[in-house]
């Protein structure tokens, strides 16, 4: 069993949990591409990925500069909300627009928990001194913050459209990306 009686110790815990929650993202994230059928909120999760697979480097440069091998620490966190998503969907029958719905609360539940994490450890690492760490871990934090407002943003319209009946427009704009893509 791991020792953490110092902040260097608790510093290196926290950070092998958020590494393990951005790798289990980064395998996440094109799954729920893939189930969007809202063209923007499709393409934000494309997005997401590419930035998350920066946070995966950026907390590697981390370990690096504290001396220590990249590692992993199971993180039941990210767990619990990648397993509310699985759970949703393969117990409930869902409409297209009301699977987006819930899949801008199920991202933004996920960056709610990468906020927490990283502002934790953005403050850990100012208090030890670390000011390269402080840089990169605000990078990531920064992304983290606003892919949090964009799938809020998203959601907003998603409902809105619902509860008007409509959000054709959305998903003609899928279409026409998706055709540009294959030709
Ligand atoms: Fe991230
Ligand atoms: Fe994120």
């Amino acid at each position: 069993m791991p020792t953490v009686t110092s902040p260097e110790q608790l510093f290196e815990h926290e950070l092998k949990d958020i590494y393990y929650a951005e790798q289990t993202l980064t395998k996440v994230l094109p799954k729920l591409a893939e189930e969007a059928s809202d063209g923007e909120l499709s393409r934000a999760f494309t997005s997401h990925l590419r930035q998350t697979e920066k946070h995966v480097t950026n907390l590697e440069k981390v370990f690096t500069k504290i001396g220590k091998r990249a590692q992993a620490t199971p993180c039941p966190g990210i767990e619990g909300i990648k397993k509310e998503h699985d759970e949703f969907v393969q117990e409930n029958t869902t409409s297209a627009k009301m699977l987006d719905a819930f899949l801008t609360g199920a991202a933004a539940r996920a960056e709610h928990y990468e906020i927490a994490a990283y502002t934790g450890l953005v403050s850990q690492a100012r208090a030890l001194g670390e000011r390269d760490a402080v840089v990169l871990l605000q990078e990531n934090l920064k992304q983290e913050k606003e892919a949090l407002k964009k799938v809020e943003t998203i959601s907003k319209r998603l409902l809105k459209d619902a509860s008007n009946g409509t959000s054709s427009k959305a998903r003609s704009s899928r279409t026409r990306s998706r055709s540009t893509a294959r030709s």
